[in-house]
């Protein structure tokens, strides 16, 4: 009715917006609802207003009048330009210790921009990263909120509300102050980059033995009943069977295999390169993409350069397929504890001391990358906070142990036969890279030292050394 005031409000009713608007309806919170284009919330209200309790506006300030005070409002509206002209609209309307939240795909830096802003005016900003897609905005998904504490105790009973439940425990905490949210959104985006890569691999080892796209999804759903249980691989099986309803032909085939990406990937290995926190097998992911798309450069190779077909002959296809699956296991865990770095190092350098087991936590369910493996990534950081490496918590690392040989001999197997394996071969160096009792930097700094006198530091002394390289032997 006019009297009821909305719990909640939200703004941009394009897919990710109208169906966080349903979901929150189908929990009994009374929804304000507004979209520039008075259309889009005509449609929902006429297509879903039986679903619940929505108030329409087509007046974003009625819209604001509409909610209960103090008042949380959602923007799930295109991040960069659009989200800053849809909050420079809201603050005029706004009153103290109403609560903005930003659940679009900002880019952190733009958030903690946003919220110092916001903060200086007497309103609280939250930007929260949301995962799930459109199925999981409508039916739980996983949100990562940055943002004050005393914000978080309004808005954060509502969140977990709506969001994914894994055995009971919602997928929903918030992260830190300002930035954290959307920073841990960006690192689940970079991780999905490489989890999906390294699928792909797989994917072109195991047509590279001879399975038809039938039989490798098959095999991938038989690997999702075990450690590599996750979203993305039993998505694949069912991708993988798809058939084109044009030609008949397998779907996969008929798709041009030039990757596209909107950028999160991007920005998840610029702060790595800028944090100096290593995450080849992230990078190696995002240029895969990258490497994908370019068209020129792949006509002219494929014109001019040799090498083998991409056919992997084996003598045992069983026993190759098994190794496939356990170097797909090490890299993943690899790519996670590079992304789980990063995030650790991020939380430092930005003071938001992020609970890294929280964010494994909220993973567990709801977003893309929600995997058996989360679990043990929550219950590892759990146990030990400052854990260096996944790769060196006890509960990892014998797995990991186990299945190095069956890595290295797909890593070979992929580059003796011409197929394709960046993430494979580049988490595996990370790796052997981590456990060396020495690794090839002493070189590095002789050279250095040698053409611009930028010294070394000594096995045996402290301190930075430089000499007169005189080539004496
Ligand atoms: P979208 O296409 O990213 O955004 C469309 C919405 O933004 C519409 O409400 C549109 O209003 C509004 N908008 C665009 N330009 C505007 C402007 N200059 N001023 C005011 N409003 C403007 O929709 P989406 O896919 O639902 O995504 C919403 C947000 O969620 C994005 O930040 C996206 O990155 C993020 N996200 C998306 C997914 C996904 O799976 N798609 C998943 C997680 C997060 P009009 O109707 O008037 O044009
Ligand atoms: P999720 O965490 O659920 O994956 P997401 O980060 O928005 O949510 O990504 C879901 C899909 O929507 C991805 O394919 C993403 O594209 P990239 O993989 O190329 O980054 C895509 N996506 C994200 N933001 C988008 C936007 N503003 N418009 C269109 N597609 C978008």
């Amino acid at each position: 009715s006019s009297q009821t005031k909305a719990n909640i409000g939200v703004v941009g009713m394009a897919v990710m917006g109208s169906n966080l608007a349903r979901n929150l309806a189908h929990h009994d919170y009374t929804v304000a609802v507004f979209n520039r284009t008075y259309a889009r919330t005509q449609k929902l209200i006429a297509e879903h207003g039986n679903e619940g309790s929505f108030i329409p506006s087509e007046k974003i300030e009625d819209f604001v009048n509409s909610i209960a005070t103090p008042r949380s409002i959602i923007l799930m509206v295109k991040a960069g330009a659009p989200t800053d002209a849809t909050i420079d609209e809201l603050l005029p309307l706004l009153s103290p210790g109403d609560i903005i939240m930003d659940g679009g795909n900002s880019y952190f830096g733009d958030t903690i921009r946003r919220e110092k802003a916001i903060a200086a005016k007497g309103f609280h900003f939250v930007g929260a990263g949301i995962s799930g897609g459109e199925t999981g905005a409508l039916e739980g998904p996983s949100i990562m909120p940055g943002g004050s504490p005393e914000s978080y105790k309004i808005l954060g009973p509502m969140l977990e509300t709506i969001s994914a439940h894994y055995h009971g425990d919602p997928c929903c905490a918030w992260m830190g102050p300002n930035g954290a949210g959307h920073f841990v959104k960006m690192i689940h985006n970079g991780i999905e980059y490489s989890d999906m890569q390294v699928i792909g691999e797989a994917y072109e080892l195991l047509r590279g033995v001879g399975l038809t796209n039938a039989e490798c999804a098959d095999v991938f759903a038989e690997w999702n009943k075990g450690d590599l249980d996750s979203y993305l691989i039993e998505i694949t099986s069912i991708v993988l069977r798809q058939k084109d309803p044009r030609t008949g032909a397998d779907l996969i085939d008929v798709i041009k295999d030039r990757a596209q990406m909107k950028g999160t990937g991007t920005w998840t290995v610029q702060t790595a390169l800028e944090l100096g926190v290593p995450t080849n097998g992230i990078a190696e992911a995002v240029f895969a993409r990258a490497e994908s798309s370019h068209d020129d450069l792949r006509a002219a190779a494929r014109k001019y350069l040799a090498g083998p077909d991409g056919t992997v002959s084996v003598d045992d296809r069983t026993a190759f397929i098994e190794d496939v699956r356990k170097a797909l296991w090490c890299s993943k865990v690899v790519s996670y504890a590079q992304g789980f770095d990063e995030i650790r190092t991020g939380g430092q350098e930005y003071d938001w001391n992020i609970n890294v087991a929280e964010a494994a936590k909220i993973w567990r369910a709801g977003c893309i990358i929600r995997a058996k493996l989360l679990e043990r990534i929550r219950q590892a950081y759990t146990d030990d906070p400052d854990l260096v490496s996944l790769m060196a918590a006890s509960s990892v690392s014998a797995e990991m142990e186990a299945n190095q040989s069956a890595w290295r001999r797909v890593v070979s197997k992929a580059a003796e036969s011409g197929v394709p394996a960046p993430v494979f071969s580049a988490t595996l160096a990370y790796y052997d890279m981590a456990r060396a009792p020495r690794v090839n930097a002493a070189l590095t700094q002789a050279m250095r030292d040698y053409f611009g006198s930028h010294t070394y530091e000594r096995v045996d002394d402290h301190g930075h050394f430089h000499i007169e390289w005189t080539g004496d032997h």
